[in-house]
């Protein structure tokens, strides 16, 4: 089964397609009694599903006439009656004519539509053939448990789902692996009839989030994550909330994070907030990915705009990319991958970005730290403990601000590895305790030494902490460890690796959308009406206020910009000539 990559046209039939209204959100009631399915109608109906899907073979007992009835009747929510035998995957064992009666009854008692497999599906629409009432849809459904078949057996599938009179198609797979679900998408913007497709399992999640971007007519929402009635489904409330299903349409832009595991990731709820509270149109989902090459070759189209790289895949998709940020292809890892305009993928590492500006945040939050137009870290002797991943991102970071960099590790061979990459220094974890060459250097904590559950641990004594005038720990669990605790004690300035994570997620956001990130939202949404900004501080020379115009793209005039040319007019009136203006300027960078 060759996997297919989008193209662009592949996309934008999805608005002359079969779809014509948006996407509904339908919930599986498993209730084993009509009255538990009573309550879950209502449950269903506050989180704000479309349709209720009535699993009348999760039913202990059933009373077809009743309790149809009963449940058709009392719904405030359009019903979809499904009575799904044992071998399509449900929990009916019993006769199939009865099955048949009951969705008929369903039928002529006012359910809104009827899910009848595909085997049976034939025989069953000649038998209501001119019975039909108005409003009343057949879904006509296929259930593979294995796999999902090539592009070609699909649609054959389709064509036959049709020709048994169909008024929806319902094609559900089983996902081995993301790929698949492409396949299911190119099904459902071609289709000339209203599809419902899905590919069951953790890796075909995106099928069933982006049902909406390709056309999908329905898509399943459990009431409860414990509550699915089919593998992989995500809750109703996760798809409105997390995923912001409402919001997504053929234009969406994709993203999200790539990863093995991943549904542990927050980045699709902080990222979704954030594009919401903007109003772009894009989505941020898991990425569940085991092959990151194959990934990248089947979603190749420009909707799918970028994603976030985690484990294990940080590395693989290096071969990947068209082009990657100089420091992120030094440090051998990337973490954001955006697709430009022309397709090309270009990648970049956000989490030395993120530590690095935290860090230097840090540096000029010092009492009396002299203004420079450069990076504060310039010159500073900075000292890297590890020489892992994060390591080395901390160590290539801070050489780039034109730090002298160490490199302490546990294991001197790799401390030495990367130091000599750096142009750095390296020794051994004990050796640091008694390096102190030089007052107010820069310390910053790669290791996962003091990570909980050894909280009580540290990777530096409090003693050796008083020669650092800025303390770093890129562990974030707990915020507050040992060695921030000691370091503030000894009266350093400390940076969380709280920080560091924000501020990576603040650098993706701005490479996806051109956009600043949201942690000065409001400041930004107040300062985008200005061209130029002036700020007459001139401790420190970039201001907050400055760096965030900066953002919103104004130009900036620095306070220093005054001072030094108020002195060239008293010159000018005490002489009566023109000022020296570089003599000036280089004796106030001098002395500043
Ligand atoms: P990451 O990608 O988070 O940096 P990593 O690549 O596994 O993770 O690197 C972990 C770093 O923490 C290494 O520098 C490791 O030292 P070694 O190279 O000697 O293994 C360091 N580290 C882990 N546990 C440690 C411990 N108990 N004491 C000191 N250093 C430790």
């Amino acid at each position: 089964m060759g996997s297919l990559p989008f193209t662009v046209s592949d996309l934008q039939t999805s608005t002359n397609g079969a779809r014509s209204s948006p996407t509904l959100l339908c919930t599986p009631l498993m209730g084993t009694t009509v009255d538990q399915m009573l309550i879950e109608m209502g449950k269903a109906k506050e989180i704000g599903a479309d349709v209720v899907e009535i699993r009348l073979d999760c039913l202990r007992t059933f009373n077809p006439r009743q309790d149809l009835e009963i449940l058709i009747k009392r719904s405030s929510l359009p019903t979809l009656v499904t009575y799904r035998p044992i071998w399509e995957g449900g929990q009916y064992e019993g006769d199939e004519n009865k099955r048949q009666d009951a969705l008929r009854l369903a039928m002529e008692m006012g359910a809104n539509y009827i899910d009848v497999e595909l085997e049976v599906a034939h025989d069953f629409n000649s038998s209501i053939d001119g019975k039909k009432p108005d409003n009343f849809k057949v879904i006509v459904s296929s259930h593979n448990f294995h796999n999902t078949p090539s592009a070609e057996a699909i649609g054959n599938l389709v064509a036959r789902i049709q020709a048994t009179g169909a008024d929806i198609v319902k094609i559900a797979t089983t996902a081995l692996d993301i790929t698949d679900c492409a396949r299911i998408f190119q099904i459902m913007v071609h289709s000339q009839v209203p599809t419902i497709g899905i590919v069951m399992g953790e890796r075909g999640l995106i099928s069933r989030l982006l049902s909406p971007k390709f056309g999908g007519y329905l898509t399943y929402g459990a009431l409860e994550a414990g509550a699915i009635s089919a593998p992989g489904q995500p809750t109703a409330k996760d798809l409105l909330d997390l995923y912001n299903f409402r919001l997504i349409g053929p234009d969406t832009k994709v993203y999200g994070i790539i990863g093995k595991p991943v549904g542990h990731s927050k980045s699709p709820l902080l990222f979704n907030a954030a594009f919401k509270s903007v109003g772009l149109d894009a989505v941020y989902v898991h990425y569940l990915v085991d092959d990151v090459e194959k990934f990248f070759n089947t979603y190749s189209s420009i909707d799918w705009s970028g994603c976030s790289c985690t484990i294990p895949h940080k590395e693989a998709a290096l071969k990947c990319m068209d082009e990657i940020d100089p420091i992120a292809k030094k440090i051998g890892a990337i973490n954001n991958i955006v697709r430009r305009p022309d397709g090309k993928l270009i990648a970049f590492n956000t989490d030395y970005i993120g530590a690095i500006s935290a860090i230097e945040d840090g540096l000029r939050g010092l009492n009396g730290t002299i203004p420079s137009a450069g990076s504060p870290l310039a010159g500073k002797l900075f000292v890297v403990l590890g020489a892992g991943g994060a390591g080395k991102s901390l160590a290539y970071g801070a050489a780039q601000k034109g730090a002298r960099v160490v490199v302490a590790n546990r294991t001197f061979e790799r401390a030495k590895e990367l130091a000599d990459k750096v142009g750095g220094q390296a020794m051994t974890l004990a050796e640091v305790e008694n390096f102190h060459p030089e007052e107010g250097m820069v310390l910053a904590n790669t290791t996962s030494v003091g990570m909980k559950p050894k909280i009580d641990l540290t990777p530096i004594s409090k003693e050796a902490l008083k020669h650092y005038c800025v303390v770093f720990d890129a562990i974030y669990t707990p915020k507050d460890t040992r060695l921030l605790r000691e370091a503030r004690e000894t009266g350093a300035v400390v940076v969380y690796g709280t920080e560091m994570l924000i501020r990576q997620g603040f650098e993706q956001y701005k490479n996806f959308t051109g956009l600043p990130g949201k942690m000065h939202h409001i400041v930004v949404e107040a300062l985008k009406h200005y061209c130029v900004v002036f700020d007459a501080i001139y401790t420190p020379k970039d201001t907050r206020l400055l760096r965030e115009a900066r953002e919103t793209g104004a130009v900036v005039v620095y306070g220093t910009e005054m001072l030094i040319r108020q002195g060239f007019e008293q010159y000018k009136n005490f002489t009566g000539l023109p000022a020296p203006e570089d003599l000036f300027r280089q004796l106030m960078e001098k002395h500043a």
